[in-house]
């Protein structure tokens, strides 16, 4: 039995603890935000956060999770609000959108550290592998996102089309995004 904390609330795996966190969230805790890739490490789509660091959970075992805190994109902002959801949606950043998850994960620890970070600060953090190239926009998006966290921006010029996530209504949405009330 391996038990920790995903996304604020305990879980305990009855799994062999050389299991790879990535399929435990994904099989087991239904967590399908975070995405598989690669499997070795190298692409970033499994990107979470544990204690406070942006890890690859493909590569970390759920026996080395043990008492450890997880987060995941699903708690990121139930309600979308997070800075980085509202700028990579403004900001149109996404193609394809699979890499996404891990990239908002990473650069939401990025954040946390420095909320005006340099490019040099991006491309060090931001490692992960994006097959669509949107490595410039996500960069801006990053900076904006930053904006919005120091009071200097807002995302509300720029209506977010993405669906939002289950069990909640577009009206609901719009209602816990302030920049997109209408006055
Ligand atoms: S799936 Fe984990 S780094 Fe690619
Ligand atoms: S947006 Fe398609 S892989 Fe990044």
């Amino acid at each position: 039995m391996t038990r920790f904390t995903v996304n604020d609330r305990p879980v305990q795996y009855r799994m062999d603890p050389e299991t790879p966190l990535l399929w435990a969230l994904r099989d087991a805790s239904n967590l399908t935000g975070t995405k598989y890739g690669c499997g070795t490490g190298d692409c970033g789509a499994c990107t979470v956060d544990i204690d406070g660091e942006a890890v690859r959970s493909c590569q970390v075992t759920i026996g080395k999770t043990e008492g450890r805190f997880v987060t995941t994109i699903e708690a990121l902002s139930p309600d979308r609000g997070h800075p980085l959801q509202q700028a990579f949606a403004a900001e149109n950043v996404s193609q394809c959108g699979y890499c996404m998850s891990g990239i908002i994960m990473a650069a939401s620890v990025l954040l946390r550290r420095t909320n005006d970070p340099t490019d040099a600060e991006i491309d060090a953090a931001i490692t992960n592998i994006c097959r669509c190239g949107v490595y410039p926009r996500l960069r801006g998006a990053i900076k904006r996102a930053g904006r919005i966290m120091r009071g200097e921006d807002q995302a509300g010029d720029d209506p977010i089309q993405a669906a939002p996530p289950p069990g909640i209504t577009p009206d609901e949405a719009v209602q816990a995004v302030p920049a997109l009330r209408k006055p």
